[in-house]
């Protein structure tokens, strides 16, 4: 089984990736979060301090791009391969309405026809293998049947597919038996994304869909970071771990904004996750959250590591049923 870190913008950029790579090995792929090419043909400076090798040296990370037209994503998938990457992911599955109303992400979903235009343009164009996430509608997983159909004509490297339709966000249970019906059908490799919170959850998942090729995972991971070096056989982080994978992360985040205010608030978006993994924390986790500057947050922090215990098994606050 391979794993994967999911895609999350704001969240898992290149010094994300590099510091949780270098910290808890295991994971086969980090993807990245998406990237819209436009008609300029080039990458923005952002872009660049993303996707460019020199800032994921020794990380296996995957392009991922966010588009409904064929030109934008030919070009940019030919500059990415030729930068050394060995697959494109394609963004079908962004709920976000700014991105939706254009058409893009998982609002491309309700376009097949041009969906399929689309891919047919792109597959034949592109020689790097291309790799796609989806989900499985807009309003409901009945569309699945007619999309595999589409992605069935295409030599689709993986499809990852996240359970749920767009009108669902993140929100409710993974729509588990639309996603075991489907599996069946889908004649590439499949991913399974969503809900994947526990090593046993991510057992069960296992036992259930054998035939899956690969398991990606998210919130699970910001929430535990140790948890896939642990299903491989790997040692549960302590609190020295964490706190010195937070400290390392919070320097580097520094360093690569140059303004330690745009840190604290990349590491506030890491707690919102991170902090269910310890006991009796919600008091210092509030510290976090109003700090106002690096040396209120440093202080914060340090004081939930020095006092707080890590939870053997942590159930974010987001999965508990309502
Ligand atoms: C804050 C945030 C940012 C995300 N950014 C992206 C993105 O850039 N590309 C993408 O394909 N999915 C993105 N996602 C979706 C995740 O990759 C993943 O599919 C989702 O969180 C469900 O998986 P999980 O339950 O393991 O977290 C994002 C999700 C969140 C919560």
């Amino acid at each position: 089984m391979n794993y994967y870190f999911a895609p999350m913008e704001g969240i898992t950029g290149a010094v994300f990736r590099r510091t949780h790579h270098e910290f808890f090995p295991g994971i086969d792929k980090y993807f990245m979060p998406f990237i819209t090419p436009t008609t300029q043909e080039k990458l923005t400076p952002r872009q660049k301090r993303d996707v460019l090798p020199e800032y994921n040296e020794g990380v296996p990370a995957v392009p991922q791009l966010l588009t409904r037209t064929a030109a934008d994503f030919i070009w940019a998938a030919n500059t990415l391969a030729s930068l050394g990457y060995a697959e494109v992911n394609l963004n079908l599955g962004c709920p976000s309405g700014t991105v939706t109303a254009k058409g893009k992400g998982a609002g491309f979903l309700a376009h097949p026809d041009e969906l399929d235009r689309f891919l047919d343009a792109v597959f034949s164009a592109c020689t790097v293998p291309i790799s796609i996430k989806t989900r499985l509608g807009v309003h409901d997983p009945a569309e699945f049947e007619a999309l595999l159909e589409i992605y069935s004509r295409y030599p689709v490297a993986e499809l990852t597919i996240h359970p749920r339709v767009r009108q669902d966000f993140y929100k409710g249970r993974v729509r588990e038996d639309a996603f075991a019906a489907a599996l069946p059908h889908c004649p590439m490799p499949v991913c399974y994304n969503g809900d994947l919170v526990s090593e046993r959850g991510i057992q069960e998942t296992i036992e259930r869909y054998p035939s899956l090729s690969a398991l990606m995972l998210g919130r699970g991971l910001l929430g535990d970071p140790s948890l896939v070096t642990r299903v491989r056989g790997g040692e549960r982080a302590g609190s020295a771990r964490l706190q010195a994978f937070h400290d390392t992360l919070f320097a580097r985040y520094c360093d690569a904004f140059g303004d330690s205010r745009i840190a604290v608030l990349r590491m506030k978006e890491l707690w919102f996750y991170f902090g269910n993994l310890f006991e009796n924390s919600e008091k210092l986790q509030k510290s976090i959250k109003k700090a106002k500057n690096a040396e209120e947050f440093e202080r914060a922090a340090a004081a939930l590591f020095c006092s707080c215990e890590v939870r053997g098994n942590a159930v974010p606050a987001w999965f508990r049923p309502a």
